[in-house]
């Protein structure tokens, strides 16, 4: 079965070699992975949130579409394109919008940042916040769900969209009755490595540290590499290889056998310029061909656009269909394909088979309810509750949608709370990957059981 995996890059920067080791390699790598059908595409709408920089908007997307193609992501075997290029996604955000409770979006983490500086430096605490920035997530569940991804590789930071596209997902398919959209799961590689910067922190344009990827050709390479920061030891000194980050970026690039003898030599008294020459050698030999493909793609824009054209194409054929199935559910048909219909009842079209709770009287434990799946499957055991009343009410609960209502993993299984109290808990699975997707069945069912008397 393929996994389809999809992940966005926000254009706004220039690629630095941080991005190549943790991002763009890993992803590259994995695309050519055969069960993996892989999406990735150019988040140009994201970047207006960030920057209002025009031309820098538009040397970016440029530049990183290159730089993805010279590092070998093949156009052919994965699916490539703008965001810009998909009417479809911002089509769907603004259906997503219209079902996404505001107050999810007020604990967005990014948006409650920026309020929460204004609040320190004792701004008013909407100054400079945009609605852009609000409807962040929005945008994104919109890029995921567009194409039902299954795994959506992002950094940790972006964790918390993740969870929110599968919210809004689940309200919206609650609302109009059935499952319209893939629950994408997060994906964090935990192999990539996090590149240091020159001084030691992590490699970051806003830390000022970097080592450009392509830009500016080897010389800067090179000068880049002569400004990692080393202690003074003099050749011939035996040098501590863990007291610079020039050790760490060598690990990334070499093998195994050269990066010992690397750090053997460190400790055997290699000089640091020599050691940096080294370092040099090993990042040229990988960077030049790239580079080279990098400078011809960058001197025929046309050639590229053409490749991100042909994308979209492709990623159209997938979304066109969904966003229409999507209009129509929400009641957005064209007329003439109502002819002949009756004008549905809204009862008749949630009549869709839901999730359920079932009561029972556990022998001489007490009283405990059952929570079904749509398609029947036992889901839950509640906890024993001493009389039928107080297991209705936390029943009620359930059905009302309750603030307090939590799923929390407990080894292999998963515990439901409400106000932080147990009241049932899940079989136990038999490994991560089961128990990811029962979350899945868990939320879609407790979803399903709150009640919308429209
Ligand atoms: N927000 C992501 C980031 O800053 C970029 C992004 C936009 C994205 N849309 C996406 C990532 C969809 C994954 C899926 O890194």
């Amino acid at each position: 079965m393929h996994t389809r995996v999809l992940t966005g890059i926000t254009t706004t920067g220039t690629p630095h070699l941080g991005n190549y080791v943790g991002a763009i390699r890993p992803a590259i790598a994995a695309s050519r992975r055969a069960e993996v059908d892989a999406f990735f595409f150019l988040a140009d709408y994201h970047a207006l949130i960030k920057c209002g920089d025009a031309a820098r908007v538009e040397r970016s997307r440029l530049e990183i579409a290159a730089t993805w193609l010279a590092a070998g992501l093949d156009p052919q075997r994965v699916t490539f394109y703008r965001q810009s290029d998909i009417p479809e996604i911002p089509e769907l955000c603004w259906f997503l919008t219209c079902v996404t409770a505001k107050g999810l979006l007020n604990r967005a983490h990014a948006y409650k940042a920026a309020v929460d500086h204004n609040r320190e430096t004792g701004d008013d605490p909407d100054a400079a916040i945009t609605a852009g920035l609000y409807m962040y997530p929005v945008l994104m569940a919109a890029d995921i769900l567009a194409f039902d991804a299954n795994h959506v590789p992002v950094g940790r930071d972006q964790i918390q969209h993740i969870e929110m596209a599968r919210d809004i997902a689940q309200r919206f398919s609650h609302l109009y009755g059935h499952e319209f959209f893939v629950l994408p799961e997060v994906a964090i590689d935990e192999d990539a490595p996090t590149l240091p910067g020159l001084d030691g922190r992590k490699m970051s344009k806003s830390y000022d540290n970097t080592i450009p990827l392509f830009a500016g050709g080897a010389r800067a390479l090179r000068e880049a590499v002569s400004r990692i920061v080393t202690d003074s030891r003099e050749p011939g000194v035996a040098k501590d290889p863990d007291s610079t980050s020039l050790t760490t970026i060598h690990q990334a690039f070499a093998s195994v056998e050269a990066h010992a003898a690397f750090r053997q030599a460190l400790v055997d008294g290699l000089g640091w310029g020599e050691a940096k020459k080294q370092l040099f050698e090993l990042l040229d030999a990988t960077l030049a061909p790239m580079r080279e493909r990098y400078e011809a793609l960058l001197a025929r824009p046309a050639d590229i656009e053409e490749i991100l054209h042909a994308g979209a194409a492709k990623a159209r054929a997938i979304a066109t269909p969904k966003i229409a199935a999507i209009r129509a559910a929400v009641g957005l048909r064209a007329f003439h394909q109502m002819q002949g219909e009756k004008p549905a009842k809204a009862a008749k079209t949630k009549a869709a088979k839901a999730a359920r709770l079932a009561s029972f009287r556990d022998g001489a434990n007490g009283f405990r309810f059952r929570l079904f799946a749509a398609d029947g499957a036992e889901l839950l055991l509640s906890v024993p509750f001493a009389d039928p009343k107080a297991a209705g009410r936390v029943q009620q609960q359930l059905q009302a949608g309750a603030g307090g209502v939590a799923l929390r993993a407990e080894g292999t299984q998963w515990v439901l709370a409400v106000d932080g109290n147990e009241v049932g808990r899940s079989a136990a699975v038999a490994d991560e990957a089961a128990r990811a997707a029962l979350r899945g069945h868990l939320e879609t069912a407790l979803a399903q059981l709150v009640r919308h008397d429209d």
